[in-house]
């Protein structure tokens, strides 16, 4: 009977038509909300921070936490059934945990999926309540499997803690645990095939990310290592590695070695964009709705709110918003040279 309800449920979704307030002038219907906690980071990676730092904004700028769950209330109202916190590092927002639980009551709501990036520095203590409040994907940072590679990238201590909360995290059943690597030339495309080895024993979806450019970081061109490169390299060593199915949303290409315990992914924002299924909205964590990642076209909803405005009337400001996002990113060439935030002021 449970699961003829179930069904039923899941059809009465599939006919309901899409929010329009979501939907794009390309069809893109955006069920997956990024939303942005803090500034505030404990590592400083140079691929995310200029090395001069970042002026953070002032306290009373950042959005209060009553202001992120009316927001998601009502983006989980008009469709979104995935919210990703992001950051700075979100772990670093003292209400973390209440700010979670509030968003697991959106579930009945609709919301199916609450996921966290995180450095996993701090999250290992509080990784546990947040599971218990709801948090079920997780994605964690680590561009090295080396403790002094760690501190050159991050400038900051934390290798082993780091792996410590991955095997929490697996430890709590988390499934998938992914593991975010940024693949730079010079500085760790040696240690994919580490990073492989990695996957042999633990249960970790290992996810290569080309090097994007923002704000600040020093992006060139020869510190990206196409994807392809990365699969070559990976299959001179083990020639089984094969390519598994992706779900259409996915950002990233998934591939194993049959009987590895893990997987290996590659996220190729750069040499192959996946702008044609993007189903994604940021929030920037002073309020600023993102329709795009490298976009610099932003609407302030944390001011809206602060004016009395009404859920109506943000509806309509967010669904203008949403029909001006472009086909796609500019490319490669014109990213370099187009103002954005850096990464720490987006949050991923
Ligand atoms: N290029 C690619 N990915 C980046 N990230 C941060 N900066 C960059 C960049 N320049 C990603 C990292 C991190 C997440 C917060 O954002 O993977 O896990
Ligand atoms: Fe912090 Fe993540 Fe940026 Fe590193 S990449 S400085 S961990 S926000």
């Amino acid at each position: 009977m449970k699961a003829r309800a179930q069904a039923k449920i899941a059809a009465i979704d599939q006919e309901r038509p899409f929010s329009k307030v979501l939907t794009d002038n390309f069809s893109r219907q955006h069920t997956y909300l990024r939303i942005s906690l803090t500034e505030k980071c404990n590592l400083r990676c140079t691929y995310c921070m200029p090395a001069e730092g970042v002026d953070l904004s002032p306290k009373d700028e950042i959005m209060t936490t009553p202001e992120i769950i009316r927001l998601a209330r009502l983006f989980v109202q008009e469709g979104v059934t995935k919210i990703r916190l992001t950051g700075g590092e979100p772990t670093v927002r003292k209400d973390i945990n209440e700010l979670v639980d509030q968003l697991g009551q959106l579930q009945p709501l609709g919301l199916k999926t609450i996921a966290m990036t995180s450095n996993g520095i701090a999250l290992k203590r509080k990784l546990p309540s947040l599971v218990n409040s709801g948090m079920n994907l997780l994605n964690l940072s680590l561009d090295t499997l080396d403790r002094f590679k760690f501190e050159l990238m991050t400038r900051r201590k934390g290798f082993e803690r780091v792996m410590e909360t991955i095997d929490d995290a697996l430890a709590l059943g988390m499934n998938p645990v992914k593991v975010n690597c940024v693949v730079m030339r010079g500085t760790n495309d040696k240690e994919v095939l580490d990073f492989v080895e990695f996957t042999r024993h633990k249960k970790v979806d290992v996810r290569f990310i080309e090097y994007m450019p923002f704000g600040g970081n020093k992006w060139k061109e020869n510190k990206l290592v196409p994807y392809q490169e990365l699969i070559k390299n990976i299959q001179a060593i083990h020639p089984t590695f094969k390519k598994l199915v992706d779900d259409p949303n996915d950002t990233s290409k998934a591939y194993h070695v049959p009987g590895f315990a893990g997987q290996v992914g590659f996220i190729t924002s750069m040499s192959d964009h996946f702008c044609g299924t993007c189903n994604r909205l940021r929030i920037t964590a002073d309020g600023n709705l993102k329709v795009c990642l490298f976009g610099n076209t932003e609407v302030s909803l944390r001011d809206m709110m602060r004016q009395g405005k009404t859920d109506e009337e943000l509806r309509e400001v967010i669904e203008m918003a949403v029909k001006n996002k472009k086909k796609q990113h500019a490319g490669m060439s014109n990213l370099v040279n187009m103002k954005n935030r850096p990464m720490i002021l987006i949050g991923g």
